[in-house]
């Protein structure tokens, strides 16, 4: 039998309807409210509010789970690859050697970008954030590619996703070598994904580069922990630009802009910037623990707490080790990593943090990775971006397959009541 629940309004009751998931999460389906009681429901920040159905990927705050497709985290960090992960959130099943060996050579043939992108990319000023460049270059893709607006046919969705998995790493090296003056490197298809954008990074006409395979291998398994992460702020932003029917291009870009806040993908870059802090500061932690207490101090430790994880976020676990790791391989010795792990030692031992289950998140440990791999510091939400990109794409198909309604949500509306105009020499 389906489950209701009842709500009691001025004395009289409505029965809705219960939702469960395949995880056994419950939900009261509220969307007749309105018609039936003249009510709607008030949940600023959308702390309790399922704004859709989704089978892309499950996650549970309370036990620390994160699994894209059913697929646990940590198995897809140890074993998969980005392109298999990205894959398989975006058409819901692990691929055949046949399927993805198709997607691989489908992306490698797609990863040069217009020649015109060379005078898009000079019209910006060097100094311009990467991220505010990549929202406005992704988004410029359909003006190349005018039919993304319309076509919706299978097949040319599939290119459009080939297209913005194939370019992005393209616009984003090419954006950093814009930034530093330096000539942009053309993709290569000798290279794996992630290889292909190191070197466009790192490569100079002058000398000759090498991709260390370490580098791409931990590039790549941090691409994997970023790849989704369910109704996010820059996910549920791609969803609800994309229910007004808007080319996936412009969904991702309005994704981008939202990821670049400080409070979302921009903490990465914050929490190294407050790493590096710290160590000039003489190293003092517990000076920035008790800043990040004290209530009259805007100061937040950068990196810990997170809107669902309230036991410890699966992905800064592996991330922590990654970066040991990677540090360990390359021979580096960041003193930064040490205060990372000091300020989380001493946090978590801390009653704030602990009573307010504030854990480190992905953010904390990935910009030490990042900086070892030697990408610079305002470039690591744009990593973010990279790995970010299968999720968004995955969740605007399937809001796209499921038809859902254009994103409209309702008000509360606190303002004056209806009052007659005054001529502005009256005021
Ligand atoms: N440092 C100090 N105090 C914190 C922090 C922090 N990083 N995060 C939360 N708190 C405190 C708040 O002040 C609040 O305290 P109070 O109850 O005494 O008022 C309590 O913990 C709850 O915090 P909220 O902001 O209400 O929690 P919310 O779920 O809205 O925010 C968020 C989550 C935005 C991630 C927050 O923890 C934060 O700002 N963290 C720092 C930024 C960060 O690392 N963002 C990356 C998140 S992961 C990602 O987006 C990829």
């Amino acid at each position: 039998m389906s489950r209701t629940a009842q709500i009691i309004l001025d004395g009289k009751t409505y029965e809705l309807p219960v939702v469960e998931g395949t995880e056994k999460e419950l939900a009261i389906d509220i969307s007749a409210l309105r018609d039936l009681s003249g009510y709607v429901t008030l949940d600023t920040g959308y702390k309790n509010t399922g704004a859709t159905q989704s089978a892309i990927t499950f996650l549970d705050g309370e036990e620390g789970i994160l699994r894209y497709r059913g697929y646990p985290i940590e198995q897809l960090a140890e074993s998969s690859t980005f392109l298999e992960v990205a894959y398989l959130l975006i058409y819901g099943e692990l691929p055949t050697a046949d399927q993805f060996s198709k997607f691989e050579q489908d992306i490698r043939l797609h990863t040069l970008v217009h020649e015109d992108f060379h005078k898009i990319l000079s019209g910006f000023p060097a100094k311009a954030h990467p991220m505010g460049v990549m929202a406005s270059i992704i988004c410029s893709l359909t003006a190349f590619y005018p039919e993304a607006i319309y076509e919706r046919s299978k097949e040319y969705i599939d290119l459009t996703i080939i297209r913005l998995l194939a370019k992005a790493p393209t616009i984003a090296a090419w954006t950093y070598k814009h930034s530093i003056g330096h000539p942009v490197n053309y993709p290569n298809n000798k290279h794996n994904y992630c290889s292909n954008f190191m070197s466009m990074m790192f490569a100079l006409p002058v000398d000759d580069y090498q991709v260390n395979p370490v580098v791409a291998r931990a590039l790549d398994k941090l691409l994997i922990l970023h790849a989704d992460h369910e109704q996010n702020c820059s996910t549920s932003t791609v969803r609800i630009v994309g229910s007004s029917k808007a080319s996936l291009y412009s969904s991702v870009s309005a994704g981008i802009n939202a990821l670049w806040g400080p409070l979302h993908g921009g903490a990465n870059q914050e929490v190294i910037e407050m790493l590096e802090a710290i160590k000039a500061d003489g190293g003092n932690v517990d000076k920035y623990i008790a800043k990040a207490k004290d209530k009259n101090d805007s100061f937040r430790l950068m990196g810990f707490g997170h809107r669902v994880y309230k036991n410890f976020d699966p992905r800064a676990k592996i991330i922590k080790k990654a970066a040991d790791d990677v540090l360990t391989s390359l021979g580096i010795n960041d003193p930064v990593l040490d205060i990372a792990k000091r300020l989380e030692e001493v946090a978590l031992s801390d009653p704030y943090f602990v009573e307010r289950k504030l854990y480190p998140n992905v953010d904390f440990y990935s910009g030490i990775i990042y900086r070892a791999l030697g990408i610079p510091t305002d470039m690591f939400t744009v990593m973010f971006t990279l790995g970010r990109l299968p999720g968004w794409i995955a969740q605007w198909k399937e809001m796209n397959e499921r038809k859902e309604p254009i994103g409209r949500p309702r008000q509360i509306y606190t303002g004056a009541t209806e009052r007659n105009y005054v001529p502005m020499a009256q005021r």
